[in-house]
């Protein structure tokens, strides 16, 4: 019989995720059990999680993992759910997405939202609507380093590890909230989330204690001396060869300086350097997001495969 518990082995939960990952995205490198552990304990400021297991007489074959945001996005439920590959097409899936559902409405809560790269007909036979196209791309960074043009006149260029210079906490606060406005987010139920200073050094803290690096790129604008455009590649320190190119973002008073290439640019430099491993960075972007794909392809980017964000509502 299958049971749903509450996530006491850290192991077991490894387990299923490491063998989903291997059979659903094998190009993409899975955490050590280790940085997998130091995620579960440490979670991201803001939020809450909650973390279960399917157990199929006494074998756990499913894990779940209900993201909840504590400051903004108060309706939503941020859905992680992985089957073992031996153990799929049995219920598994459904049961934990039934329980998932349940727990939504218990918690006065009215949106769930999952993103899987392979799932179409799981979510459709539950009845979630594609909210999000997104396109994961690949950049190999083996080739020559990018180019290193200064930024436009009137701006000069920053560069970070980490942890951010204090004076520029705030206005990172800023464009961090902003992300969910400026960037395309479908007919998915986002708010703009909150973000202050405290929050991007408690966020800096929590990557830390998860075994990740960032690097940072940013321009200020001289004349005002505020941030207006930042870019952050990260990577998780076991796996080296690989990184991800996360958040990039240009105030909408300052686009149309060629921004948004040049930090992107220097922080590849940046990281590169300091990463003599890299190999490989991917990113993800909504399918519509003209702009940021155009700076991406220019960079070199390829398309890798599509990831569609589920949303079902209760
Ligand atoms: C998606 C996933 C969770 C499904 O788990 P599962 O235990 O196999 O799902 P279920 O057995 O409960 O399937 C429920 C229904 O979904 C549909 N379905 C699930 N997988 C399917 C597949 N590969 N092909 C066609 N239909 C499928 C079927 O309608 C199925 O009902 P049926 O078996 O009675 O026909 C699992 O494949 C997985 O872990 N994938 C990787 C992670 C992921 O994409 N998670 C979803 C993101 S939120």
């Amino acid at each position: 019989m299958l049971r749903i518990v509450p996530l006491t082995d850290e192991r077991a939960a490894y387990a299923i995720d490491l063998a989903a990952a291997e059979a659903d995205t094998p190009d993409i490198p899975f955490r050590s059990f280790e940085t997998y552990r130091a995620r579960l304990r440490h979670e991201w400021p803001g939020s809450k999680t909650e973390q279960y297991l399917a157990v199929d007489d006494g074998t756990p074959v499913g894990h779940l993992e209900l993201f909840l945001p504590q400051l903004d996005n108060l309706a939503n439920v941020i859905v992680e759910l992985f089957v073992h590959p031996d153990h799929r097409r049995r219920g598994a899936g459904r049961a934990l997405l039934t329980f998932a559902t349940r727990r939504t409405t218990e918690l006065g809560r009215r949106h769930l939202i999952g993103e899987a790269v392979a799932a179409d007909a799981f979510a459709k036979a539950a009845g979630a609507i594609p909210a999000l196209v997104e396109i994961r791309s690949r950049l190999d960074v083996t080739g020559p380093l990018p180019d290193d043009s200064p930024a436009a006149a009137g701006y000069r260029l920053v560069r970070w590890t980490d942890e951010a210079p204090a004076e520029l906490l705030d206005d990172i606060g800023y464009l961090d909230s902003r992300l969910n406005d400026d960037a395309p987010t479908g007919d998915l139920a986002v708010e703009s989330e909150k973000v202050d200073a405290a929050r991007v050094r408690a966020a800096e803290e929590t990557l830390r204690l998860r075994r990740r690096t960032t690097f940072h790129t940013g321009a200020v604008h001289e004349d005002s001396g505020r941030l207006v455009a930042w870019t952050m590649i990260a990577g998780e320190n076991d796996t080296g060869w690989h990184a991800w190119q996360n958040i990039t973002i240009v105030d909408p008073d300052h686009r149309g300086h060629g921004l948004g290439l040049t930090i992107k640019n220097h922080n590849l430099r940046y990281a590169r350097t300091a990463r003599p491993g890299l190999r490989a960075i991917d990113t993800s972007n909504a399918e519509e997001n003209e702009h940021m794909i155009r700076i991406n392809r220019a960079m070199g980017f390829r398309p890798v495969d599509r990831w569609t964000q589920w949303q079902l509502t209760v």
